[in-house]
């Protein structure tokens, strides 16, 4: 059951999550929020929905959460407020906002996986999706979906990387009104700052990135290539260095050698 009352009362928002709307069972909040219906046009809001039929990850994979126990939402801007912004930066500011969101309300140690997966003790805890819908040329909406276990104990199915909730890392069940509150207060001022100087974002993003210095290998379309990954560059691209030449890696999935 989530309790609208308590999470308003943490909302400090002016406009992320200022619409908010609740679901039972939905495709997928990121399609929806997509489809650009009367409901969903008012930049930042938040659709929430306690049961995905079918949830999207990256790459066209799914993303499987029990009904009721964890997080899965999504949150529209809208091409006014993307205008002032790089968007590729977006991803980096929305799993920033979740890493700082466990870390106050939890004290526990959280790690980052390019391009936006979170990790605690190496074990996926989140995942971010983000999609667009263009008119012509132009990114007419863009909606960043948030995937976060919290108190699911048993996950069933193949995954790249182990997956974890905060209840399984913490012992304790955990207060999802709380923790979504949490997110969307940091978040939107992750955001003012994108605007202002997106190097902070950048530079936090590295910080909490471990895996930069380290022996990586990258699969990008079936292909796999291994070095050192380098640095992110000011779009968020991953920079491999290998054979002295340093290669830009759009998309891609990383795993420690
Ligand atoms: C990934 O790690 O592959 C990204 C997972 C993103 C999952 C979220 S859950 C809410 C939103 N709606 C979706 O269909 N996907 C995202």
């Amino acid at each position: 059951m989530f309790t609208l009352e308590n999470f308003d009362i943490k909302l400090e928002t002016e406009i992320i999550g200022r619409n908010f709307i609740y679901c039972e069972e939905i495709g997928s909040t990121n399609t929806e929020l997509l489809s650009g219906k009367q409901n969903y046009k008012m930049n930042g809001t938040v659709l929430l929905a306690e049961k995905q039929l079918s949830g999207k990850g990256r790459k066209d994979r799914t993303w499987q959460s029990a009904k009721g126990l964890n997080l899965t939402f999504s949150i529209l801007l809208t091409k006014e407020l993307i205008s002032a912004i790089n968007i590729n930066h977006l991803n980096f500011a929305a799993s920033l906002a979740v890493v700082n969101a466990i870390e106050n309300l939890f004290q526990i140690k959280t790690e980052l996986k390019w391009p936006n997966d979170v990790l605690i003790n190496k074990k996926k805890v989140a995942g971010i999706l983000t999609e667009t819908s263009v008119k012509g040329s132009k990114i007419e909406r863009l909606v960043i979906g948030i995937g976060l276990n919290l108190n699911q104990v048993a996950f069933q199915g193949e995954f790249n990387l182990p997956p974890t909730s905060l209840k399984l890392e913490t012992g304790d069940t955990v207060d999802r009104e709380n923790i979504l509150a949490e997110i969307l207060n940091i978040f939107e001022e992750h955001l003012d700052e994108l605007s202002m100087n997106p190097d902070n974002i950048l530079n936090d993003w590295r910080s909490k990135c471990k895996m930069i210095g380290d022996k990586i290998s990258v699969t990008d379309n079936e292909i796999m290539k291994t070095g050192i990954f380098y640095d992110i560059d000011e779009n968020g691209y991953l920079l491999l260095k290998h054979n002295d030449i340093i290669e830009k890696i759009h998309f891609g999935d990383v795993s420690f050698i």
